[in-house]
């Protein structure tokens, strides 16, 4: 079991329908230490640079147009495992489909307007938070109570 850090982001429609605290309230509530937190506006560049792997989709222009309507918030998770953790916090990618629970699940109807996004492997993860933060913009987590949250052997 590892340690990991995740780039999650709170997409336009979860900004401009003031879910960002709700989102954030339950990131915190699991457990999941916030390491790296801004707000920003993605560009068209920059949406290309994070969802490089669809660009060449049929849905991609849409896409596009979503992700650079709004500001969003940007954030580094930190916690055991916390990749899959977060895209079991999040639910499935069409939020029609995500199970109640999650947030796509219990705030979405919709397959774009998914409230989140978060990193789906380690290697994603780490060329994610390069593309929103330097080293120097993310903290250690808080660690006082970490021998409370889990065994020492499910965050080395
Ligand atoms: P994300 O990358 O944003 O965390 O979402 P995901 O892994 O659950 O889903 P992914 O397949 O990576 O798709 C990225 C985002 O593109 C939009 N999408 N539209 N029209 C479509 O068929 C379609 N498929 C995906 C969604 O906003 C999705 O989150
Ligand atoms: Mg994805």
């Amino acid at each position: 079991m590892a340690l990991e850090r995740s780039l999650i982001l709170v997409k336009p429609d979860g900004v401009e329908r003031r879910l960002v605290g709700t989102i954030i309230g339950r990131i915190e509530a699991k457990g999941l230490s916030l390491v790296g937190l801004k707000m920003l506006q993605i560009t068209a560049e920059l949406s290309r640079q994070h969802y490089a792997e669809h660009v060449e989709k049929p849905f991609y222009p849409e896409l596009e147009a979503f992700i650079t309507s709004g500001p969003v918030v940007a954030m580094v998770v930190e916690g055991p495992e916390a990749i899959s953790v977060m895209r079991t916090l999040m639910g499935k990618t069409n939020a029609r489909e995500s199970a109640p629970g999650t947030i796509r699940g219990d705030f979405g109807a919709s397959r774009q307007m998914n409230l989140i996004h978060g990193s789906d492997s380690p290697e994603s993860a780490a060329r994610e938070q390069q593309i929103y933060f330097t080293e120097s913009e993310l903290v250690s987590a808080p660690a006082l109570l970490s021998p409370v949250m889990w065994a020492a052997d499910e965050a080395n």
